[in-house]
């Protein structure tokens, strides 16, 4: 008997017109050599930068840009219900405001148009015209209807400009691909979820110009706060002196202080499914604040400063849970005796999860990348290797969804 031919899922490649289009060539071939049957569909201005025969050689499929061609297969209509995944990469600002107001000019437009599968994009594109409160809306717009926009990476643009709004790897972008054609037509799993996620650090202000702080940057709260919108979830994103523009689709409530930003995490908790403390919080502040500057004297010793005890914040959430079967996650960054510490400060906390990251030389503090163990109250122990903070972000959402049920 013959054996069943295996199906192989079938992925539309959108190519929009920006100079990372040669990157798509790789993620085309990822996707080809891992059993994809891939249907490239360019824009025009995509071809100025890769023509259509290495489009077609690459898929093994004939490409085309314009909904005339090849009118008796209506392949404007074909492509795009036939698709088990659309992928846009490098998507355009053009593109994705397009995308978001419901253009169809060209066969791109119209395959995002009649796709009912899932839509990941990528975007490529100067840092002005990523942070452009118009092309935030468009983000926000297509997030909300359950696209996937991996945020763009931070690096070196056309030209000697650096900055956010370069193509993601291209592995990443496959790897983004996978999980979504995994989940197949399902919602993402944080659809109508409310997350709460702490990012940045503290400043506990001594007089008008000098504070007590710490060095964390809010980059991996930032990441767990895009991760969780692109899964659906409604996120209140409380930042600490982070200075990172909003990620697009997330309320982002601004803190100083430790106690500002209890305030505000009690303040947003009551209806949050899951709270995720990834600020870095100071224990101490200065028992008196001098209203003028601080000055030094001749001759004279500086006063000693005086330190009073701040909230712990996790405790508390995780003592008062606001509400039943409320998911609790707290973040570590230890030196020493790693992962004892770490389970030492999971009982002492109280909560469901701990992120243990070791903090040492380029690790952890303003880096991109990240590892870490998430240590579980049930005993669980899941190592996250060394890789972006959105694959560690990924990580704790995946275990949150878990003890969500
Ligand atoms: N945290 C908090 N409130 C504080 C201090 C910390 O909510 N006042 C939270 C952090 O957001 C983090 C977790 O507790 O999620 C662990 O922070 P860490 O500074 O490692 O813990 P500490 O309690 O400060 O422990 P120690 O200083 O003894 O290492």
């Amino acid at each position: 008997m013959d054996k069943p031919k295996a199906v192989r899922p079938k992925v539309v490649l959108g190519v929009s017109g920006g100079i990372a289009a040669y990157k798509a060539c790789e993620l085309l071939r990822r996707l080809t050599e891992s059993g994809h049957d891939v249907r490239v569909v360019p824009t025009e201005s995509a071809l100025h930068f890769v023509g259509a025969a290495t489009w077609s050689a690459l898929s093994g499929h004939p490409v085309s840009t314009e909904v005339w061609s090849d009118v008796h297969e209506v392949p404007h209509v074909r492509i795009g219900q036939g698709a088990d995944l659309v992928v846009v990469a490098p998507a355009t600002a053009d593109l994705l405001a397009k995308a978001a107001h419901g253009l169809a000019d060209d066969l791109l437009t119209n395959t995002l148009l009649t796709a009912r599968c899932p839509v990941v994009f990528a975007p490529a594109m100067h840092t002005e015209m990523w942070e452009h409160p118009a092309t935030r809306e468009n983000v926000a717009t297509l997030r909300r209807r359950g696209a996937v926009v991996i945020e763009p990476a931070v690096g070196r643009l056309t030209g000697v400009d650096t900055g956010k709004g370069r193509l993601p790897d291209p592995a990443e972008i496959f790897e983004a691909c996978r999980r979504v054609l995994a989940r197949g037509a399902a919602e993402p799993d944080l659809t109508g979820r409310h997350v709460v996620v702490s990012a940045g650090g503290t400043r506990e202000p001594l007089d008008p110009v000098r504070f007590l702080g710490n060095r964390s940057s809010g980059k991996q709260g930032y990441a767990l706060a895009r991760t969780a919108a692109a899964r659906g979830a409604r996120v209140t994103l409380i930042a600490a002196n982070t200075g990172m523009p909003d990620p697009a689709g997330v309320d982002v409530v601004q803190v100083g202080t430790a106690v500002q930003l209890r305030e505000a995490v009690l303040k947003a908790a009551p209806d949050a499914d899951a709270v995720v403390m990834a600020a870095a919080v100071a224990d101490f502040r200065p028992a008196a604040y001098a209203s003028g500057k601080i000055k030094k004297k001749d001759g004279q010793e500086p006063d000693p400063i005086v330190l009073v005890r701040n909230p712990d914040i996790l405790a508390e959430i995780s003592a008062d849970r606001a509400r039943a079967g409320q998911v609790v996650v707290g973040f570590a960054a230890e030196t020493d005796d790693v992962l004892a510490n770490g389970r030492t400060k999971l009982r002492r906390k109280g909560c469901d999860l701990l992120v243990v990251n070791e903090v040492g030389e380029r690790k952890t503090f303003g880096a991109e990348e990240n590892e870490a163990v998430v240590l579980g109250a049930d005993g669980s122990e899941t190592t996250v290797p060394y890789g972006p903070k959105e694959a560690l972000a990924e990580t704790v959402w995946d275990l949150v969804v878990r003890r969500l049920g």
